[in-house]
């Protein structure tokens, strides 16, 4: 496919850090299950897996089967209006958030930590469920670009402030499907 963009990751690098994530995160839950007394493996039916719908698709869809603990899937879907002026700026959620978090551990899945408004947005109304854990999950971050007072517990890749496509990334809707990260030129 022909995108103009350079290769920023490699499906190689991606498919071996998904697969350190996968498990670090599976150690991470399985920690806090073993806090509360509980058995990951065979008692973990507390584990809710919120995906951030379009760009977590393929991220998710990859991570999820590098970790052997029973849990569900719901995935809501966030609009974020990138736009120029503070006012046309911000998140805002387009499908229900599940509402029978409480006492869940909740696990957050984006494509990629920005300004950080749409993971503020969801873990914000998370919260207000009393849920008995949340994490973030992303696998690429721009630190530089945050804006909100927000960090993912599970980083994949932090990338300098590029714009990038690929491995379920958009660029106005296009190029989720390169099986790659690719940085698009200005
Ligand atoms: P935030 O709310 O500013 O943190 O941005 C999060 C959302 O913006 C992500 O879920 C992406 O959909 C989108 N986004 C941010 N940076 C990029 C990029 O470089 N390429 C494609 N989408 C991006
Ligand atoms: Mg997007």
């Amino acid at each position: 496919m022909d995108h103009g963009g350079t290769i920023l990751i490699d499906r190689q690098r991606i498919r071996t850090r998904v697969h350190e994530m996968g498990q670090a995160l599976s150690d991470d839950l399985a920690a806090s299950l073993a806090k509360e007394g509980q058995d990951a493996l065979l008692h973990a039916d507390r584990i809710v897996m919120v995906p951030i719908m379009t760009g977590a698709m393929i991220f998710t869809a990859d991570l999820i089967r590098e970790m052997p603990l029973k849990m569900s899937i719901r995935l809501v879907t966030v609009s974020s209006y990138p736009g120029q002026s503070t006012q046309s700026r911000g998140a805002s959620l387009r499908s229900a958030l599940p509402d029978d978090l409480a006492g869940h551990h909740v696990v957050l899945i984006d494509d990629i930590l920005d300004t950080g408004r749409t993971l503020k947005l969801v873990r914000d109304l998370v919260m207000e469920q009393s849920p008995a854990s949340v994490r973030s999950c992303v696998l690429l971050n721009k630190p530089e670009r945050r804006e909100e007072d927000i960090i993912a517990e599970h980083v994949g890749f932090d990338i300098p402030d590029e714009f990038v496509v690929g491995y379920g990334l958009d660029y106005d809707g296009f190029y989720r499907n390169l099986p790659e990260i690719v940085s698009l030129p200005e």
